[in-house]
């Protein structure tokens, strides 16, 4: 077994209560029937999924980015967590020295009971909804109902490969959401042409929540003994720029992604670095089982 993939090494470190910082991404929730955004799985109708996550999409057609989003919040909804984030809630419950940074908006490691003092979300929640606004500071928890408006059902009918959906297949036109049939802010929207309700979701282009970016930053500034690489294919700047900040403070780096022993993953490890490839909701349980036991 190659050195960068021995779980006794790994294991090993465990044994001196390393300080261990998680960073989440898309591909923990693969295996919970979530798509990623890149890569198979990373197109939706005939648009990728992400030109459609940019306030310059909402602008140009917020009814579209409202159903996409829709569907991937219908998505959430049904889905349950994996074992990948059973393994990292009881990590976290049961050892003090963690800390996580999720790129994710699906609510599932808070589904699997993850505890909130141990994670920040960098790219907020499906869950939540803001003004489109950017003047307007009003916010909200949007309620369980699916579909969250009755303009957004057909995001919510159920899909199986059996019964796909009109709304998935580009053969069919999306169904047409004019700007004044989405709900406006309660604050400014009676006199703000931008007040329209919008997911609270950091779009490209979009700075992150300072207090979330800092929180993180002073746990990587308190020592980071090992950063996991958790499902995520490291291009989204912020992401990248907290493994990079835990690596030069001297971090053991560990990746886990189904792509990990692919040559250019691989050349990204130092000496004493590891490489997992493949299912995270497989990898997650076998490398904590020192710490949580069976998940
Ligand atoms: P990506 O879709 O860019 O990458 C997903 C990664 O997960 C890829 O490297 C896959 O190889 C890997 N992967 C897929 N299935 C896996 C599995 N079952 N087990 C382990 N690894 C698996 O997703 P992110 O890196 O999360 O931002 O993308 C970052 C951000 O880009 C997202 O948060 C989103 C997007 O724009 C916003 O929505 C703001
Ligand atoms: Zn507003």
């Amino acid at each position: 077994m190659p050195r960068h993939s021995d779980f006794a090494r790994f294991h090993a470190l465990l044994s001196a209560k390393p300080r261990i910082l998680l960073v989440c991404g898309a591909g923990l929730s693969a295996s919970s029937g979530l798509p990623t955004f890149r890569g198979a799985g990373g197109l939706w109708r005939e648009y990728s999924a992400v030109d459609l996550a940019t306030p310059e999409a909402f602008e140009q057609d917020p009814g579209l980015v409202w159903l996409f989003y829709a569907y991937r919040r219908h998505m959430s909804m049904k889905a349950n967590p994996n074992r990948g984030h059973h393994a990292l809630a009881a990590l976290a419950q049961k050892y003090d020295n963690v800390f996580c940074v999720s790129q994710n908006v699906d609510g599932l490691l808070e589904k699997a009971d993850y505890p909130l003092e141990k994670l920040r979300k960098i790219h907020g929640c499906l869950y939540g909804l803001k003004c489109f606004n950017e003047d307007c500071d009003w916010r909200a928890s949007n309620s369980t109902d699916d579909p969250l408006w009755p303009i957004l059902a057909p995001a919510s009918a159920d899909v199986d490969s059996t019964n796909p959906i009109p709304l998935l297949d580009p053969a069919h036109p999306a169904p047409k959401i004019s700007w004044d049939e989405i709900p406006k802010c309660p604050k400014c929207g009676a006199e703000e042409e931008y007040g329209l309700q919008r997911p609270d979701i950091v779009w490209f282009g979009e700075p992150m929540d300072d207090h979330v970016v800092r929180d993180v930053e002073e746990w990587i500034d308190g020592g980071v003994d090992i950063v996991l690489s958790i499902g995520t294919s490291e291009v989204v700047n912020t992401a990248a720029s907290f493994l990079y900040h835990a690596r030069s403070n001297g971090a053991i780096y560990v990746n886990v992604n189904l792509d990990a022993a692919l040559p250019h993953h691989l050349g990204n490890l130092d000496q004493d670095d590891f490489a997992f490839a493949g299912d995270a909701m497989e990898l997650l349980p076998k490398l904590f089982e020192p710490i949580i036991g069976d998940v």
